[in-house]
């Protein structure tokens, strides 16, 4: 396939905006920045667009799409039925990391919902993003912006890492805010059900429906994208809870072992010990927030840096920390 000069364009720069809408009104395909990692988008009202991306990535043509819109109002127009309680979800977390499943009105391509009856829809929040989807007035189809399997990217610099010659361009709003996916939530029936953990937590849904909210285990889930082996380094990860990790670090580790951690513990023994400065290490923010914020982030670095192996202090269990858990039990699958 003929190779493309992939451009980037900087969201600060005025024009930015009108020459991504010009690409994707033209069929091309634009990485986009949200709040939780970039986007591979394709104008959602043309299948021969929205089918580059599954050749981009190296996606099964099975997995299906989110459609981003630029608002709640809008999303009548692609989905065919909704919840009494559709309102009460919008208005309170949209526009945010949420994404809806409902059955599809009959023009929404297969190609975007991988010939399901149904379709994900996310009104996202970013202002670049936002003014994008307001200028080309149609729907964006955007998945994560990496290649099939691997990590997501919460940087313009790490989509042109993963997909520069394969996208026309990157609109560059700066590093994500949340930095990793959405929850998604099929509103299909009367009790709303969590097919991927994110940001958003079943606590937090239910204290705004006051209606109990399903999360069945993610494995028993039949989700397309809900693959065990997904989000994955290129350098073998191992999780290791506080105590395993020490224990690695008081013994003889290997030069260039990449260290991924989170607690003041890790941190005092790697600045104590000084038969260890051959490590490449990276600390993650304590808090929930800021350690989603910087995760994705840091496995990049480490994936790219001189490591051979990465380390990770397993983070905690507690339940707003299921999705981190998630999609790292996924990047240490083998
Ligand atoms: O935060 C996010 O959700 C990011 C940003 C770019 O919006 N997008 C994202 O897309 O993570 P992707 O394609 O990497 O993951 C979307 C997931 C897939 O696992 C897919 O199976 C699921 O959403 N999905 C989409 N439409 C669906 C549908 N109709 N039924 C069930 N699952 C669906
Ligand atoms: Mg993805």
């Amino acid at each position: 396939e003929a190779s493309l000069t992939t451009l980037h364009l900087l969201a600060t720069d005025p024009s930015a905006v009108a020459q991504a809408a010009e690409l994707a009104r033209d069929g091309q395909l634009v990485a986009v920045p949200t709040e939780t990692v970039y986007g591979l988008a394709a104008d959602a009202k043309q299948p021969d667009a929205v089918k580059k991306i599954f050749a981009a990535k190296g996606r099964p043509a099975d997995h299906p799409l989110i459609v981003h819109l630029a608002d709640k109002s809008l999303v009548t127009e692609w989905v065919e039925t909704l919840p009494d309680y559709f309102d009460a979800l919008a208005d309170a977390f949209w526009p945010g990391p949420l994404t809806i499943v409902a059955k599809k009105q009959a023009h929404v391509s297969d190609i975007v919902t991988g010939g399901h009856p149904t379709v994900g829809i996310r009104v996202p929040n970013h202002p670049a993003m936002l003014a994008l989807l307001q200028h080309i007035n149609s729907g964006l189809a955007a998945p994560s912006a990496n290649p099939y399997k691997k990590i997501s990217p919460t940087t313009a610099e790490q989509v042109l890492f993963g997909l520069s010659g394969k996208i026309a361009a990157v609109l560059d709003g700066g590093p994500c805010e949340v930095g990793l996916e959405s929850t998604i939530v099929d509103i299909s029936s009367a009790t709303p059900r969590i097919l991927r953990a994110g940001p958003i937590t079943k606590a937090a849904l239910e204290a705004v429906l006051n209606i109990e909210v399903d999360e069945p285990d993610v494995h028993t889930v039949a989700v397309p994208g809900n693959v065990k082996a997904h989000y994955q380094p290129s350098k073998p990860l191992t999780l290791l809870s506080t105590e395993e990790l020490v224990a690695r670090l008081c013994g003889q580790c290997e030069a260039n072992t990449g260290v991924l951690y989170y607690s003041s513990q890790i941190e005092r023994m790697l600045s104590e010990n000084s038969a260890n400065n051959e490590l490449v290490d990276l600390k993650l923010g304590a808090d929930k927030a800021k350690y989603a914020q910087g995760l994705y982030h840091g496995l990049h670095q480490l994936d790219q840096s001189s490591a051979t192996e990465i380390l990770l202090e397993a983070p905690p269990t507690a339940p707003e920390w299921r999705d981190v858990n998630d999609r790292l039990m996924r990047a240490a699958a083998q």
